[in-house]
């Protein structure tokens, strides 16, 4: 791992903890509450008319949708029936512990054609996540290997009595030119009872999902975590960064509703049971930095503390060599791989990013693994509303974004661009534990296997 990178303590104390292995972060040794069986294939689908070829789990993409409860131990048993290049699993957006994330080369080795891998972790909070491929996921991602995971509020948990009439997934991914909710492009007629429908869009993709409703609607959770306080919405549209999850409470009237993708795939909504609904067209872009609660983000920024670490992400790019090729890469602080900084941080720590886009056209849907950190600031305007708590934040051309995060959970954390392809070419790093240490390795391990996560 280290020779990834270039150790930056953010102005905290260089680590003398002993070494630990990543290996040893394992889930309370109990029996599974979900039990999950997940299978990896070549296949073809018919996507929007064309016959497609695909990669799948469980003989479909979007593979099966995942549901357990808050607190819940799952279990996922992998087997990769034919992916030639190896497959693994990544649970996007969920806190889990260490060893179980699932990064090819990082916390194991890609799962080869007739292997299996067996997943085991506890779902911390509630909320809309979602699984990929994080081996050679540059391809797998786009040829099909995803799908939903949705873990719902335990039943002890007071705040279900405003549980929605409706729950509905939208998942979106474009298949080579074709993109779709859940699999299916244009519009899908799905039955729902008047009143308020919860719909989880999850964006696959590497570009941004600007989505929207006909009727009013309420933004109730990003990237899994809860917005109290929100307001109604009309007339507006919501960006979904690539990676990134977004639920919308939307009024379903006597009359079909229609939700989805402005100029793209959507869901019709309604009691009515026909197909017909207007068409979206919205004009005001959704801005969390000033939705719900005011005040909330104040508070959860205090009630974090002053950080003891403060890290820069600046997203460059220059001409260069990376592993032997010439071309034009990302830079990280102005370094290419592998001279990039990786962010050391010791549990328990408070610490603070700064991330700032220098790339003057590209959109960058940062992710950062096994974290939920509080967006604090854009371009020096303080976040004045509900807590923002992301995993997958969308830095636009020239944006500066602050973001404070508690370091609880060891291990070796990806912190990367979700645009994939952006990855591959060195838009990646790691937020690092003092004293964890990988048994695996990036790039060929032996003849049959190298792990390549993007
Ligand atoms: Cu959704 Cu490192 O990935
Ligand atoms: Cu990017």
């Amino acid at each position: 791992m280290m020779e990834m990178g270039v150790p930056d303590y953010g102005g905290g104390p260089v680590g003398r903890a002993p070494h630990r292995t990543l290996d040893a972060l394992q889930a309370p040794d109990r029996a599974p509450d979900a039990l999950f069986t997940l299978t990896a294939a070549m296949g073809y689908q018919v996507v929007g008319g064309l016959r497609q070829q695909v990669m799948t789990f469980n003989g479909s993409t979007p593979g099966p949708t995942l549901r357990a409860t808050q607190g819940d131990l799952v279990e996922v048993r992998l087997t990769n029936q034919d992916v030639t290049r190896g497959v693994t699993i990544h649970w996007h957006g969920v806190d889990l512990v260490g060893s179980q994330d699932g990064v090819a080369g990082v916390t194991q080795n890609a799962v080869l054609p007739g292997e299996e891998f067996v997943y085991r972790f506890v779902v911390p909070d509630a909320g809309t996540y979602w699984y990929h491929a994080h081996q050679d996921s540059v391809r797998e991602v786009r040829m099909g290997l995803i799908g939903a995971l949705v873990i719902q509020p335990s039943p002890s948990d007071a705040f279900v009595e405003s549980a929605p009439t409706s729950d509905l997934l939208a998942l979106v991914h474009t298949y080579g030119t074709v993109t779709t909710l859940n699999g299916a492009a244009g519009s899908t007629y799905v039955p729902v009872v008047a009143g308020t429908t919860r719909v989880r869009f999850v964006n696959s993709n590497n570009g941004p999902a600007l989505v929207s409703a006909t009727q009013p609607f309420i933004v109730a959770a990003i990237d899994g975590f809860d917005i109290p306080g929100g307001t109604m919405l009309s007339n507006s549209y919501v960006d979904v960064p690539a990676g990134g999850r977004i639920d919308l409470l939307v009024t379903v009237s006597s009359q079909n509703t229609r939700v989805g993708l402005l100029s793209g795939p959507s869901l019709v909504i309604g009691p009515d049971g026909s197909g017909a609904a207007p068409e979206l067209s919205s004009s005001a872009r959704f801005d969390a930095l000033t939705y719900g609660t005011p005040g909330g983000s104040a508070q959860a920024l205090s009630a974090l503390g002053p950080p003891q670490r403060n890290f820069t992400y600046r997203i460059g790019s220059r001409s260069g060599f990376l592993n032997g090729r010439a071309g034009t890469w990302f830079t990280i602080n102005g370094k290419i791989i592998p001279k990039v900084p990786i962010f050391m941080v010791r549990d328990g720590d408070v610490v603070r990013f700064t991330i700032v886009n220098r790339t003057p056209f590209l959109v960058h849907p940062m992710h950062l693994h096994g974290h939920h950190a509080l967006v604090v600031s854009r371009n020096g305007q303080p976040a004045t509303g509900a807590p923002w708590w992301v995993d997958s934040l969308e830095v636009l051309p020239g944006e500066t974004y602050e973001i404070v995060l508690k370091a609880d959970n060891p291990g070796a954390w990806m912190f990367h661009c979700h645009n994939l392809p952006h990855a591959r070419a060195g838009l990646v790093t790691h937020m690092m534990y003092e004293g964890i240490h990988s048994r695996y390795l990036i790039g060929r391990v032996t003849n049959r296997l190298t792990n390549q996560p993007e």
